[in-house]
C-alpha cells in the first residue's frame, strides 16, 4: 500500500520508536492520528512532523483502561493503517509484579492491539484494503530471564498476526509484524541505561521506522530489525529453545536481564 494521503493510527507515538515511526510516516505523505496518554507531547510531535498540525491529529488514550482500545479506533474514524506500537517493558521476576501490573502489561501489549484490529476489520473488509502493523520484538522469538510477561505478550502478538493475516487476505488487507532487537538512541531499552549482551549489537529507531514503512508498502509478513549476528542467534533460539536456554545460562544472560529489569521497573 502506498502511504501518500493514507490515515495512519499510531499508538505509543510519544515513545522512542513511536516518534521515529511518526516521522517516517509523515515523510511518506501519510496523515497521522497520534495516540498515547500525554496530550502536550502528542501536540508537540504533531506540529514537528512534515505537514504539521492540523494535518496530523492527536487522540489521548490510556490503553490500560477497560474498553479504551476499541474506543480509540472509533474516535479515529476512517483509518487505512493501524500501527500498534505502544507497550510496557514487562521485565522482572513474575512474583515481583502485582496482579494489577500483570493485567496492565497484558492489556497494553497484547489485548489492546487485538481489540484495535478487531474494531478495524469490518471497515477494511468493506473498503477491500487496509493494513495492520504489530510491533513485536525478538522477545517474540526467544524467551529470556526476567522477561516472562514481555515474552508472553510478544510471542502472543506474533501468533495473532500470522493468523489474522490469513483471515484478512481475502479482504485485500494486510498484516505485518516488525520485530526489533535491542534499540539504541531512544526507547525502552535505551531508557533503562543497560547494555546489550556482548557481541550482539544494537539497531536504531530510524531503521525500525523504515522497516515499518517497508512492511506496509510491500505487505511483508515479518521484518526483523537487528544486526546480522543478533538475527542469526534469535533464529537459532527460535528453532532450538533448549539450546537457547543452555547458551543463555552459560553466557551470563541472568546478569544482563537483571540490570535491564531494574532499569525498566519504573515503567510498569
Ligand atoms: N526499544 C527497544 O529496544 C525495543 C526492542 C524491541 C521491541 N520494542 C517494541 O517497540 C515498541 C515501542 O517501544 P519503545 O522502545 O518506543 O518504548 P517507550 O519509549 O517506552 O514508549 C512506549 C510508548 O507506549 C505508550 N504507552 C505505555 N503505556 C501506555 C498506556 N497505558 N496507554 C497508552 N499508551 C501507552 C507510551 O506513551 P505515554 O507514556 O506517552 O502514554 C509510549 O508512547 C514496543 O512495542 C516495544 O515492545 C522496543
Amino acid at each position: 500500500m502506498d502511504l501518500e494521503g493514507k490515515r495512519v493510527l499510531l499508538s505509543g507515538a510519544t515513545g522512542g520508536l513511536g516518534r521515529a515511526i511518526a516521522a517516517e510516516m509523515a515523510d511518506q505523505g501519510a496523515m497521522l492520528l497520534l495516540s498515547s496518554r500525554k496530550e502536550e507531547e502528542l501536540r508537540g510531535l504533531a506540529s514537528s512532523l512534515a505537514g504539521g498540525a492540523p494535518r496530523h491529529e492527536v487522540i489521548v488514550s490510556d490503553l490500560a483502561q477497560d474498553g479504551a482500545a476499541s474506543e480509540l479506533v472509533r474516535e479515529a474514524g476512517d483509518v487505512d493503517v493501524l500501527i500498534a506500537n505502544a507497550a510496557l517493558p514487562g521485565t522482572g521476576r513474575l512474583e515481583s509484579f502485582s496482579e494489577q501490573e500483570v493485567v496492565r502489561a497484558l492489556r497494553v501489549n497484547l489485548e489492546a492491539p487485538i481489540m484495535m484490529a478487531r474494531e478495524l476489520v469490518p471497515a477494511f473488509a468493506n473498503k477491500g484494503a487496509g493494513h495492520v502493523v504489530l510491533i513485536a520484538s525478538l522477545a517474540g522469538k526467544v524467551g529470556s530471564p526476567r522477561s516472562s510477561i514481555y515474552n508472553a505478550t510478544k510471542f502472543g502478538l506474533r501468533g495473532f498476526a500470522f493468523a489474522l493475516r490469513e483471515d484478512l487476505h481475502p479482504y485485500g488487507a494486510g498484516v505485518s509484524i516488525v520485530s526489533p532487537g535491542f534499540v539504541r538512541e531512544a526507547g525502552m531499552f535505551h531508557d533503562a541505561k543497560s547494555a546489550a549482551p556482548p557481541g550482539l549489537g544494537t539497531t536504531t529507531p530510524r531503521k525500525v521506522a523504515r522497516a515499518v514503512s517497508r512492511a506496509i508498502r510491500r505487505n511483508r509478513l515479518e521484518i526483523t530489525v537487528a544486526p546480522r549476528r543478533q538475527r542469526f542467534i534469535s533464529e537459532v533460539g527460535y528453532r532450538h529453545p533448549r539450546l537457547a536456554s543452555r547458551i543463555q545460562r552459560g553466557g551470563g544472560a541472568d546478569r544482563v536481564a537483571e540490570k535491564l529489569a531494574a532499569g525498566q521497573s519504573a515503567k510498569r
